[in-house]
């Protein structure tokens, strides 16, 4: 199986970023953690602050990889560009966050992503993206 995760903006800080929030393990640490559990997954990583850039990569893996986990950070709130490819592509997405975004700001409320995703999981800090690798693996 062949997965790709995708994060946006800001999530590179992750470690450093309000660590209350956010936790603090960095993404490559979390990766290495991953990889090693999931050894018989191919799990390919792109990291992006740029909306476009984002836009490019799900259109670079989302015809041939079996599933795409995607973070699209403050983009989900935001981006109708990013929504409109992930409903252009043909590989299921699951959109993860990190926090609970429904218990916080309003303006986190709105996905433009989430109707276009497989499902969506939320809340589970960095494990919100394993949760999502082992739905992938039950499908
Ligand atoms: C986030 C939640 C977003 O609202 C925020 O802009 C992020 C991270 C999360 O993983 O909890 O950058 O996607």
């Amino acid at each position: 199986m062949k997965l790709a995760i995708i994060n946006g903006p800001n999530l590179n800080l992750l470690g450093k970023r309000e660590p209350t929030i956010y936790g603090n393990n960095s993404f490559d640490n979390y990766l290495t953690e991953l990889k090693n559990k999931y050894t018989n997954i191919e799990i390919e990583y792109f990291q992006s602050n740029i909306e476009g850039e984002i836009i490019d990569k799900l259109q670079e893996v989302g015809f041939s990889y079996d599933g795409i986990i995607l973070n699209a950070a403050a983009y989900t709130h935001t981006s109708i560009g990013i929504a409109d490819a992930v409903k252009a592509i043909e590989t299921p997405v699951i959109e993860v966050h990190i926090s609970n975004v429904t218990n916080r700001e309003d303006f986190r409320h709105k996905s433009y992503i989430a109707p276009h995703c497989k499902g969506i999981i939320l809340g589970f800090g960095l494990d919100s993206y394993r949760l999502a690798i082992e739905a992938f693996i039950i499908q």
